[in-house]
């Protein structure tokens, strides 16, 4: 297994704490670096700075609020309708003046969203080291998923420390000529998140259907699907909850363009509930509760699985391939048949349904972010520094 070596410019400062920013955007990015930020905490060696860039504001302080991690620096950049080119260009400058009055020793940043493109291109200007979690996720498609394949390539290209969630990630990223001495095999820091709110956060049974009802909970809102696909995917639940007793609950992606379109084809639908973005325990609650998930997620592709729950991923192509292979996943693509035809079988057919639905935990096993925060501490103060967990060596771990 490939470890993480130390950096050989890595030199204490005066204080004898190495400085590490870690830079997060949107909701994504703060749940699977909530553990990460802890774990660094945790480090002797470090002094841990959080800059928001708030590329998301309402549901990255959603996020925030319920991990309790105050931004030390807040750039408060979400703007209503914010365009790519628009963002990218106030982040990089954003994030420039940061780093020249910060003077970090190593930027953290994760996934695959504008904030780690322009944060990872800032600290390239800059000469300053970035480590990237998440990193090696690959379709092989630069327009699916549009915009983020770009933007965990380019990424990859800039980082110099990479942490894979798994094995098949790491070999993306040594079959693009990363050296192995720069991957460490971690697991996603996902399933820390998911662990810990499950022990921690206040899961009711809201979303419990009353009897006699199935609950499928669904989200949408990738760039690549605006358009025909989410008609397709809209369509899809009106002819379900006409063709059984099944209830949708759609946590409905604030983006200007999804509301619009969601609203408009599932508004009068008295079976369907949509309802504003969940903060992140009620929405393990929803998944909890869930018979099937719908999604074109990333992050709920991770967490459906380690729930045990079949989770039908509204999309032509997946950057996670594990969950498929491990079963618990299905790429259904956003075609209104096949999510029809798949979710039908999983309904009537309940050893089709037991056959999926098994706890199965490919993305990681809750221990990631002390893993990132070791191989940090031995990048910026030497192999002595840091004991650290063993390497995740990945699998489909039973829960
Ligand atoms: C971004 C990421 C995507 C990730 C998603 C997570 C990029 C290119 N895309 O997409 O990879 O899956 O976040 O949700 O970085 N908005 C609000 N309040 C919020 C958040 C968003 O009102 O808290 C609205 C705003 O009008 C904003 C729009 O949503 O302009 C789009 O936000 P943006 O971050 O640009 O893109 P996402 O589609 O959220
Ligand atoms: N999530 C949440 N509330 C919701 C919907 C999703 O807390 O109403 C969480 C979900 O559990 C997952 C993450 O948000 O951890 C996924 O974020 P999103 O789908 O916005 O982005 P992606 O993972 O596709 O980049």
């Amino acid at each position: 297994m490939t470890a993480v070596s130390d950096s050989p410019t890595a030199a204490p400062t005066a204080s004898g704490r190495r400085r590490v920013l870690v830079a997060i955007g949107t909701r994504p990015e703060a749940i699977k670096l909530a553990p990460v930020v802890r774990a660094l905490q945790d480090r002797d060696r470090l002094a841990v700075r959080v800059l928001a860039t708030a590329q998301h504001r309402q549901m990255l302080d959603q996020v925030l609020r319920f991990f309790a991690i105050e931004p030390d620096l807040d750039l408060d950049l979400m703007q209503a309708g914010q365009t790519l080119s628009d963002l990218t260009a106030r982040l990089l400058t954003a994030v420039d003046g940061v780093l020249a009055d910060e003077q970090p020793d190593l930027v953290v940043g994760q996934g695959d969203t504008t904030t780690v493109l322009a944060t990872a291109l800032a600290c390239f200007y800059r000469g300053v080291p970035f480590a990237h979690v998440e990193a090696g996720l690959r379709t092989g498609d630069l327009g699916a998923p549009f915009p983020e394949e770009m933007n965990r390539a380019v990424t990859g290209r800039l980082a110099h420390l990479h942490f894979p969630p798994t094995e098949g990630a790491a070999q993306n990223l040594r079959d693009e000529g990363v050296a192995d001495a720069a991957i460490e095999v971690t697991g996603n820091p996902v399933i820390d998140a998911l662990l810990w709110a499950a022990e921690h956060g206040d899961l009711s049974d809201e979303f419990a259907p009353p009897s006699g009802e199935r609950l499928v909970l669904l989200t949408a809102h990738r760039r690549e699907s605006f358009g025909a696909p989410l008609l397709e995917i809209c369509a899809a639940v009106r002819e379900l909850v006409r063709q059984r007793p099944v209830r949708v609950v759609y946590p409905v992606h604030p983006n200007p363009t999804v509301q619009a379109t969601v609203h408009r084809e599932l508004g009068d639908e008295p079976k369907v509930q949509l309802i504003e973005p969940l903060d992140y325990p009620r929405f393990v609650a929803a998944m909890r509760a869930a018979h099937l998930v719908w999604t074109d997620s990333g992050g709920v592709q991770e967490e459906a699985p380690a729930l045990g729950k079949p989770v039908l991923v509204l999309r032509d192509t997946t950057e996670r391939p594990e969950g498929v292979t491990a079963g618990t996943a299905r790429l259904v693509g956003p075609s209104r048949e096949r999510i029809l035809a798949e979710t039908l079988r999983l309904l009537d057919d309940d050893a089709a349904y037991r056959a999926v639905a098994s706890a199965v935990n490919p993305y990681g096993d809750g221990h990631a972010a002390p893993r990132i925060a070791a191989a940090v501490e031995r990048f910026l103060c030497g192999a002595s520094a840091a004991a650290g967990e063993t390497a995740w060596r990945g699998g489909a771990a039973s829960r």
